[in-house]
């Protein structure tokens, strides 16, 4: 559907319906709005979320942000690990210069006309223990929304990266509503991203999921066939079985794609919310010429369904950029940005 007419629709024909009581219809547009600025958008792995920044062997240069923009990207994701950076006792404070290092990643963004998507990544102990965990991640919340209150809305925030293990689709959906309600007393109009939990798959617990407020974006990650994105993957059990798996894009391989995608775009139709696909990507011991086809594909499937999308990732085991040579893996750029002029 035209974007336009989606706009339309979703400010005269879904605020009555979907009825959140207190949405203006500016705010139902602007998530739609803010969507559209993520609709290029490369995630700035291995750095911010390792848990200390170089320990992954990445440390965020201020030239790469040109570089992206450049190439024709229009927004970094940037996956946070606030739970290293903060006291683990009451008030749980964040170290006031790991605020400092964000925010001067918020200012490089700016300054080249990016949108960036701040998350909080690895919070694994709230994964496994959510009770024990639930006040101190809204305090790191209450303390980030905080700080970043007056930034531009080209800031975004996304609640949790790939919420697992014990954080079942119920508590999420509490806690979503809860951290909600906080952030928003200093920023009524942020736009936040959040997805459903069983770690931002794109269907199995899509279902389950209930929209804390009208001003969110759908957030759901795609590494479908998984033998084949993560084969060899060294935090991933027994993928060393599964290297040397192709993908050429059957008939069968690209309908699985498309149905997974269909299904997601129905259900963020129905619910009136914009989908940010938040990640994708194979990972670089897969055969390169199945990479970019299947890069190729999703991206395209993305797009189809007009759901914004962000690689995973920039620089890393998955990485666009070859950080050694300072330059693109061309073949790769290609499959996410094909018509950009540079390419
Ligand atoms: C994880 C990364 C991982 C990637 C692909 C991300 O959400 O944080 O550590 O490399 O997914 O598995």
């Amino acid at each position: 559907m035209n974007r336009a007419i989606l706009l339309i629709l979703t400010s005269t024909i879904l605020f009555p319906i979907y009825g959140f009581a207190e949405a203006k219809p500016d705010q139902i547009n602007a998530p739609f709005i803010q969507n559209q600025k993520l609709r290029r958008t490369i995630n700035l792995g291995n750095a911010l979320e390792a848990p200390s920044e170089g320990d992954w062997g990445l440390v965020l240069k201020s030239e790469y942000f040109s570089i992206i923009k450049k190439a024709g990207f229009t927004a970094v994701r940037v996956p946070i690990r606030w739970s290293s950076h903060a006291r683990e006792d009451k008030p749980y404070s964040i170290d006031q210069s790991f605020l400092q290092r964000v925010s001067w990643v918020v200012d490089q963004s700016i300054e080249n006309d990016l949108s960036v998507v701040l998350n909080m990544h690895h919070y694994i102990e709230l994964c496994s223990s959510p009770l024990a965990h639930k006040e101190r991640f809204i305090s790191l919340w209450r303390q980030i929304a905080s700080y970043f209150k007056d930034a531009p809305d080209s800031v975004l925030f996304e609640l949790l990266n790939e919420p697992n293990g014990e954080l079942k689709a119920n508590l999420w959906n509490q806690l979503l509503d809860e951290c909600t309600s906080v952030i928003r007393k200093s920023n009524p109009d942020r736009t936040l991203i959040i997805g459903p939990s069983n770690w931002n798959h794109i269907s199995t617990d899509l279902d389950k999921l209930t929209l804390p407020d009208a001003n969110v974006i759908l957030t759901v990650h795609y590494y479908e066939p998984f033998h084949f994105t993560h084969q060899g993957a060294e935090w991933v059990d027994n993928s060393e079985n599964w290297l040397g798996k192709e993908w050429t894009g059957t008939v069968d391989q690209v309908s699985r794609i498309e149905s997974d995608f269909v299904a997601a775009s129905e259900w963020a139709k129905k619910n009136g919310v914009p989908v940010f696909l938040g990640e994708f990507g194979a990972y670089s011991k897969a055969d390169k010429q199945s990479r970019i086809k299947w890069t190729n594909s999703v991206r395209h499937h993305a797009e189809k369904y007009n759901f914004s999308w962000a690689y995973w990732e920039f620089g890393a085991g998955f990485g666009v950029y070859d950080r050694e040579k300072n330059e693109w893996r061309e073949p790769l750029l290609k499959a996410l940005l094909p018509s950009h002029p540079s390419n």
